[in-house]
């Protein structure tokens, strides 16, 4: 193994791992070594697919001693309790999206993290897309003035994806403010450049069959004047990839004809236990996916329409460029396809591990959007403005 490789084991299998696999086998900096999930046939699988090492559960995999970070995939509830055991083995850490599904429970692996002496960072999430981290830039320099105001807007047909019973509950992390707003929220953040104030809030719950959040619309302050509209809807009607050149969040071309599919899929699940079999389809396994393989047409991941408004110009990621509106042109700053997709992700955390440098989607940054994911859900509750205490 070359010096400059991180060793990498997984906890948890499923589709967001599955969603990271092109990332972790063609990224040339990163090696699988470990995996660990109680389905022992993604496991297998898994060992003789990469020749690494698998395991049947969290602990064996922890205290692997080659294994340099962990990357924790497990469904949200197990987050803060595979955070401390990582953290527990000196093992640096990337958590999956939403961070935890409580205040408490993000400082608590916080704290591990800073006893144990490792780096957490919190992601995938879509604040890492390369065209969101260009336009950060972009409105670092200055050149557009300040940023004044951010619309983003996605519509999905995230609530017709298969789910697990708990993902269609609230209390238990079910719904799109829990698993959506956690990226959209961190995309908003990311590209105010100020600390977040507060947050007014309204969530949809309109269908009974699936009764949680599938939608919100949120207004966010900011310390600078900034202000903020979030809306999201996965009720999977109007598709906000149209605005996208049909090009989807995973930077996969789509077919615009195929209207109606995840509705139409899901109707052949009769139980929430052949909905969640279905959903296991999509993950690692015996009959598991081939995503790895790199296609060679892909364009950078997204998160729906933003557009950022600075004092000069318009700026909006695209998933090929940032198109800068400015006061007298408009142009498209083109970034070259990715070659390794999501690779930012690896960028942060092997930059954390190897040369200490401190990560952006670190816990604390990870603690405010679930602040603010949190705050969502309680304004909808109470009818009143939320005030956020732990923005970074
Ligand atoms: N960033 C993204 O694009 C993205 C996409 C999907 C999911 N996610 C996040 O990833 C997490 C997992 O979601 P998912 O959709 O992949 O769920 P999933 O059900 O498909 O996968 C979860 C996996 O964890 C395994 N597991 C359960 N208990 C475990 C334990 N105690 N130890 C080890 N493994 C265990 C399950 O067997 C399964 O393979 C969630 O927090 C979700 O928000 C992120």
């Amino acid at each position: 193994m070359k010096n400059e490789v991180m060793t990498l084991g997984v906890i948890g299998l499923g589709r967001a791992f599955t969603l990271m696999l092109p990332t972790f086998v063609n990224h040339p900096k990163l090696q699988l070594v470990a995996a660990s999930d109680p389905r022992q046939d993604a496991v297998n699988r898994f060992s003789t697919e990469f020749n690494a090492k698998g395991y049947s559960t969290a602990e064996q995999l922890c205290a692997d001693p080659n294994v340099q970070a962990v990357y924790i995939a497990s469904p949200h509830q197990f987050h803060v309790e595979h955070v401390k055991l990582a953290a527990s083995h000196g093992k640096h850490i990337l958590v999956e999206k939403p961070m935890a599904l409580t205040v408490a429970a993000c400082r608590d692996m916080i704290a591990a993290a800073q006893a144990a002496g490792v780096h957490l960072l919190v992601g995938h999430s879509h604040s890492y897309d390369l065209p969101y981290l260009r336009t950060r830039e972009m409105i670092l320099t200055g050149q557009f003035g300040r940023v004044r105001m951010i619309n983003a807007v996605n519509f999905t047909d995230f609530l017709y994806r298969p789910r697990r019973p708990e993902e269609l509950d609230t209390r238990a992390g079910g719904g799109v403010v829990f698993s959506q707003a956690a990226h959209q929220v961190d995309v908003v953040r990311l590209l105010a450049v100020s600390r977040a104030c507060s947050i007014r809030a309204f969530t949809g719950n309109w269908d009974s069959k699936r009764s949680t959040e599938g939608a919100y619309s949120a207004q966010m302050s900011f310390a600078d004047g900034t202000f903020a509209s979030l809306i999201y809807s996965g009720y999977g009607h109007f598709d906000t990839d149209e605005f996208n050149g049909w090009w989807g969040e995973l930077g996969q071309l789509r077919d615009s004809n195929e209207y109606g599919r995840a509705r139409a899929t899901l109707k052949k699940a009769h139980s929430p236990a052949e909905e969640a079999e279905m959903k296991n389809r999509r993950a690692f396994g015996p009959m598991g996916t081939d995503s790895f393989r790199l296609s060679p047409n892909i364009s950078h991941n997204h998160f729906g329409l933003i557009v950022v408004s600075c004092e000069h110009a318009d700026l909006r990621p695209m998933p090929q460029g940032v198109v800068i509106y400015g006061d007298e042109e408009r142009r498209i700053e083109t970034l070259a396809p990715p070659s390794v997709p999501r690779a930012e992700v690896v960028d942060e955390l092997y930059n954390a591990v190897v040369h200490g440098k401190p990560p952006l989607h670190s816990g604390e940054w990870g603690l405010a959007t679930l602040e603010a994911c949190l705050a969502i859900l309680q304004s909808a509750e109470s009818g009143q403005n939320v005030p956020l205490e732990y923005q970074i």
